[in-house]
C-alpha cells in the first residue's frame, strides 16, 4: 500500500524519538452537536490550537455565533484541556465589514473564510462573486486580518481536476492585485500550480497542506473499487501534484504549514450513492505527517511545518510546550463509534502507522 515504508528507509533513518514544539492545526472542521463531542478530543490530544472552519449549518457568520460555537467546543473538552479554538467568519455576499472588524478587534474572529458558493460541504451561502465583498476585503487588508480561501472555481464547465489551477488565474491572482496588502492563506492546496504560485508571491501569501494530499493521489479513490473515504475536496490529483506538495511541505519554507482539513462525516453520509466530501484524519494526523517527513528524510523540517510557520504567518506566539513522537507501530481503528448514534471511518482505517505521540 502507498504508506508502507521500505526497510531501507528505516535503516537509513536513525531517529526513533522526536521532540517538537506542540503543533497547531490551521484548518479543521469540528462540526457541532454530537459530532463535535465525538471528534474534538482527537484534535485536542496533540494540537495546541486550531483554525476552526465555519461551514456549519447554518454557517458561522456573526461574532455572536462564533462566540457560542467557541463555548460549545470548549464545553465538550475536559476542563484541563489547553486546546484553543481559533474562530473564523463564513463570508457571504452580504457580510457586513463592521461585523468582521468588530470580531477581529475583540479577538473573536482570527480570520475570514471564503467559500465560493457551492464549492464544497455547506457552502451554498458562500460568495457568488468576489466583487460583492470588496468592502470586507478592504477592511481586512487594513487590519492585517487573514483571508482563508477555498481555492476552486465552481464553473461546471471546468473539469473538477482543473478547478484549483483555474481558480488561481480567474480569482486569486486578480484579487491579490486588487488588494496588494491582503494576507491570504490558500487552503488545502493540491496542485503543482498552487505550489508554484504560492512560492512566486510575497510572504503575504501562504498555504496549508493536508496529510491526505501528501499521501494519496487520484488513483487511490478507485483502487479495486470506489473508495468513498478517500474522497475530499479539493479532490486528490495526479501523482506529480502529490510529489510537488511533498516537496513544498518538507522544504521548511515559511509559506507552507500544517492544516489537516480533517472533515468528519457519518459513515452513512460517506458510503452512499452520493457521498459527502471529507476525510477524517485527526486521530492520526500528526503521526502521519511525521511518517511522510520521515520517509523524505526531512524530520528536521517537521517542526517548522507543524509548529512554527503557521503562528508566524498569523502573527501569533509559537507554543511553548513540546510533544514527543516515537517510532512505534500502532493500528488505526477500523471505525470510531460514539454512543451508538455516530460512526465515523477514519483515514487509513485498519492500517499500521509507524509513529506514535507519547501522552
Ligand atoms: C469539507 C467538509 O466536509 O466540511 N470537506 C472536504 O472535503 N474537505 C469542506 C472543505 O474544506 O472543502
Ligand atoms: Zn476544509
Amino acid at each position: 500500500m502507498f504508506l508502507s515504508s521500505s526497510p531501507i528507509a528505516i535503516e537509513m533513518n536513525k531517529i526513533d524519538t522526536l521532540i517538537i514544539r506542540r503543533p497547531d492545526d490551521w484548518h479543521l472542521h469540528l462540526r457541532d452537536g454530537q459530532m463535535l463531542s465525538a471528534v474534538a478530543t482527537h484534535s485536542a490530544r496533540c494540537f495546541g490550537r486550531a483554525i476552526v472552519m465555519p461551514n456549519l449549518s447554518p454557517p458561522v457568520t456573526t461574532c455572536a455565533a462564533a462566540h457560542r460555537y467557541r463555548d460549545e467546543i470548549k464545553s465538550v473538552l475536559p476542563a484541563s484541556s489547553n486546546f484553543k479554538p481559533l474562530m473564523t467568519c463564513f463570508l457571504t455576499d452580504l457580510t457586513d465589514p463592521r461585523e468582521v472588524q468588530e470580531g477581529f478587534n475583540l479577538g473573536i474572529f482570527s480570520a475570514v473564510k471564503l467559500y465560493p458558493s457551492g464549492a464544497t460541504t455547506n457552502s451554498e451561502s458562500g460568495v457568488t462573486d468576489i466583487n460583492k465583498i470588496t468592502g470586507v476585503l478592504e477592511a481586512m487588508q487594513k487590519m492585517g486580518m487573514p483571508l482563508l480561501v477555498h481555492g476552486e472555481v465552481t464553473d461546471p464547465e471546468i473539469d473538477i481536476f482543473d478547478r484549483e489551477a483555474v481558480f488561481i488565474d480567474r480569482v486569486l491572482r486578480p484579487t491579490m492585485a486588487r488588494f496588494p496588502a491582503l494576507k491570504i492563506v490558500f487552503e488545502h492546496i493540491t496542485t503543482s500550480e498552487a505550489v508554484e504560485f504560492v512560492r512566486s508571491e510575497s510572504s503575504r501569501l501562504a498555504a496549508t497542506i493536508t496529510v491526505h494530499h501528501l499521501l494519496i493521489d487520484r488513483n487511490d479513490m478507485f483502487k479495486g473499487g470506489i473508495r468513498p473515504h478517500y474522497y475530499c475536496l479539493p479532490v486528490a490529483k495526479r501523482q506529480v501534484h502529490r510529489l510537488a506538495l511533498v516537496d513544498a511541505a518538507t522544504s521548511g519554507e515559511a509559506k507552507f504549514f500544517l492544516g489537516t482539513d480533517s472533515a468528519p462525516h457519518e459513515i452513512n453520509a460517506k458510503e452512499s450513492a452520493c457521498g459527502c466530501a471529507g476525510i477524517f484524519s485527526s486521530p492520526l494526523a500528526i503521526e502521519l505527517y511525521t511518517q511522510v517527513f520521515d520517509r523524505e528524510n526531512a524530520l528536521d523540517k517537521l517542526e517548522a511545518f507543524a509548529s512554527l510557520n503557521g503562528p508566524n504567518f498569523y502573527g501569533l506566539p509559537i507554543n511553548e510546550e513540546k510533544i514527543t513522537l516515537v517510532r512505534e507501530p500502532w493500528k488505526v481503528p477500523e471505525s470510531i463509534k460514539v454512543k451508538k448514534q455516530i460512526e465515523i471511518i477514519p483515514f487509513m482505517a485498519g492500517e499500521i502507522i509507524t509513529w506514535r505521540v507519547l501522552t
